[in-house]
């Protein structure tokens, strides 16, 4: 199946869906502005609950309130594991079942009466939660090379980026797709995730998807392959010429890099994973900080912010590994 016309006519999946506003007021007066700040985190894997355990603790542990929060392909969206699953995946999954946790942070099971997720998933998004363990920010992904490539395609209705679950906090956005972030210009935020040299059915993306990008003035572009890692002359590369975005944020590699071409800075995210000492990967997450005026700034994070959290204390709720072993 390739991408429908939506989502290669530029003008047409540009939207400004109110749900993904800061839940505050913008103000482009740096003096009153409240600064918007946005998580982004590398591939995921369907690491969710750390993932989003993470997020719970950069807020608290840096005071902030974090609007937003960008994933940059490899989320783990599964739907549906026992139907569609890549073969590697499938073998990951053996040993890790983190790497199919996708539905239980996504759908009801009536294990959970019906109409509740699991209770850690619960207790990080649930509207209802108690504010000590609830995220508010919506996590916006893009596709990888390991995500559900026959339910992907569907997901552009109800506008950019199209939600993908029962609390409508996990939402897609697809090749080819922007969106603004922020209050009035705000930041333009482009993606284009798969591979280069990918299947745009399953793993890659097509030329329309990479045109439908071409000559925007985007702020921020998102892809799944690091656009340095590939061949002088790639389409990767030439829509970072055609865009000149402040920064391109990508994955797929599971180590962290940076580089400065001319003024695009390009950030390479590891995986967001727990090491052997149970800390979380530094290099995995990032915090995009935005004063409503002048270019964000982008801050990984290191060592410092790991070890602050030994021996897994980085997980919000108690419980998961009986929980993981109940599947
Ligand atoms: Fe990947």
């Amino acid at each position: 199946m390739v991408w429908s016309g939506v989502a290669c006519d530029s003008a047409a999946v540009e939207h400004q869906n109110p749900n993904i506003e800061p839940r505050w007021n913008m103000s482009t007066d740096p003096d009153r502005a409240e600064p918007l700040h946005i998580v982004v985190l590398g591939d995921v894997h369907g690491r969710l609950h750390l993932a989003w355990s993470l997020v719970k603790r950069i807020e608290a542990h840096y005071r902030i309130k974090v609007a937003h929060v960008l994933q940059v392909g490899d989320l783990g969206f599964w739907p549906r594991p026992a139907e569609v699953l890549d073969r590697a995946t499938r073998r990951h999954a053996a040993k890790d079942p983190e790497e199919i946790s996708f539905p239980e942070w996504s759908q009801p099971d009536r294990r959970w009466g019906g109409t509740r997720l699991s209770p850690r998933a619960e207790a990080l998004l649930a509207p209802a939660a108690p504010r000590g363990t609830r995220v508010d920010a919506d996590l916006i992904f893009i596709k990888g090379n390991h995500d559900d490539w026959e339910r992907l395609p569907g997901l552009t209705s109800g506008g950019l980026p199209s939600p993908v679950d029962h609390y409508e906090r996990h939402r897609f956005l697809p090749n080819g797709g922007t969106m603004r972030l922020g209050d009035g210009e705000g930041i333009l935020v482009g993606a284009l995730g798969g591979l280069e040299h990918g299947d745009p059915a399953r793993d890659g993306f097509s030329n329309a998807e990479a045109e439908a990008l071409a000559g925007r003035r985007l702020d921020l572009l998102l892809t799944h392959e690091p656009p340095p890692r590939t061949p002088p002359g790639s389409r990767l590369r030439r829509v970072v010429e055609s865009t000149s975005p402040r920064f391109v944020l990508s994955g797929h590699l599971h180590w962290h890099e940076r580089d400065l071409w001319g003024e695009v800075e390009f950030v390479t995210l590891s995986d967001v994973r727990l090491n052997e000492r149970g800390e979380v990967n530094a290099g995995c997450a990032g915090i995009l900080t935005w004063r409503g005026v002048g270019v964000p700034s982008f801050e990984v994070l290191g060592d410092d912010f790991a070890g602050a959290f030994p021996g897994r204390s980085i997980l919000v709720y108690p419980g998961d590994d009986a929980l993981a072993a109940t599947r």
